[in-house]
């Protein structure tokens, strides 16, 4: 790996890390070199992927803390135990989120029947809870005068979700993905130009990486609807977004801060 894009010896935090991608994040921050500690909800167990990361690169490389992202005690707890193991963070990955996939099952809310607390619940963890994280490790990055903050926004900060990729699925009411999902991701695009500069001037850069729709378990016609609208004509694999999370995180992207980088095949190009 290019020197430019390394990250050796430096602490980075990763949030939600025991879900799809916080393994794919944290490989990418390892490998580069860094140390990684992985926050999730207490309650959470470990999966596979995270499992195999710990036993490949130790716990001395790869810590779990459990910590929800709308706790602000426990972050403060964590942040101290950070801190005072492994020294202040120079990257942090808010990547903890909220999102609803169709349930095969049915089920589900008519638009006008969303209850109020299904799209709190999404913008307490996707939107404040990304900010509180911000606020907690940044704080301390800025103080250090360095530090790189990613945060994980998505393609439906951009567009809305087209409903014609859930229509084969057999569900009444028929599946809506929640509106608050793409808002809350949104509002994560502006959030990280107000902390870019606010703290572009002690040396923090704050960007946002928006993944387009990562191959997962979802069904054939799901996935043959949604490609036929990527340019690239496929969607997401894990490795897709470790160069551009590399990238973000080393001083490759130095002089990057405020930006929205969309590694999405194009989705929101057309
Ligand atoms: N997978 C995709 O196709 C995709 C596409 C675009 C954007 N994203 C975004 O990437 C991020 C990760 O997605 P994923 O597919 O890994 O989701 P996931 O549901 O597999 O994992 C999310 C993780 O966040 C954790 N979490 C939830 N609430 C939390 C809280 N309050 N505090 C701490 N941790 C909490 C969960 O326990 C889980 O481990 C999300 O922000 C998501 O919106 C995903």
């Amino acid at each position: 790996m290019s020197r430019r894009f390394g990250l050796d010896g430096r602490v980075a935090v990763v949030t939600g890390a025991l879900g799809n991608l916080g393994p794919v994040w944290a490989e990418g921050l390892l490998e580069a070199g860094a140390v990684v500690v992985g926050l999730d909800l207490p309650s959470a167990t470990p999966n596979a992927a995270f499992g195999q990361l710990q036993k490949t690169y130790g716990e001395s490389k790869l810590l779990l803390i459990g910590a929800s992202v709308t706790d602000r005690s426990a972050l403060l707890s964590a942040r101290e135990r950070v801190t005072s193991e492994f020294g202040v963070p120079q990257v942090l990955v808010n990547n903890a989120g909220i999102d609803a996939p169709p349930n095969p099952s049915g089920g589900g809310y008519r638009l006008d029947e969303i209850p109020f607390d299904l799209n709190r619940r999404i913008f307490d963890v996707n939107t404040l809870g990304l900010f509180q994280v911000a606020q907690i490790f940044g704080t301390e990055m800025v103080k250090a005068g360095r530090g790189s903050v990613i945060n994980i926004g998505s393609l439906y900060a951009s567009v809305s979700p087209d409903p014609r990729f859930y229509d084969h699925i057999e569900s009444d009411p028929p599946f809506l993905k929640p509106p608050a999902y793409g808002a809350s991701k949104a509002a994560v695009v502006n959030l990280t130009k107000y902390l870019a500069t606010a703290w572009g001037p002690y040396g923090v850069r704050v960007n946002t990486l928006s993944p387009g729709g990562v191959l997962g378990k979802q069904d054939e016609q799901f996935k043959r609807k949604f490609c036929d609208r990527v340019p690239l004509g496929r969607m997401a694999v894990y490795e897709d977004l470790v160069g551009p999370l590399q990238f973000l995180a080393s001083d490759a992207s130095a002089y990057v801060t405020g930006a929205e980088l969309r590694v999405d095949g194009g989705f929101t190009a057309w």
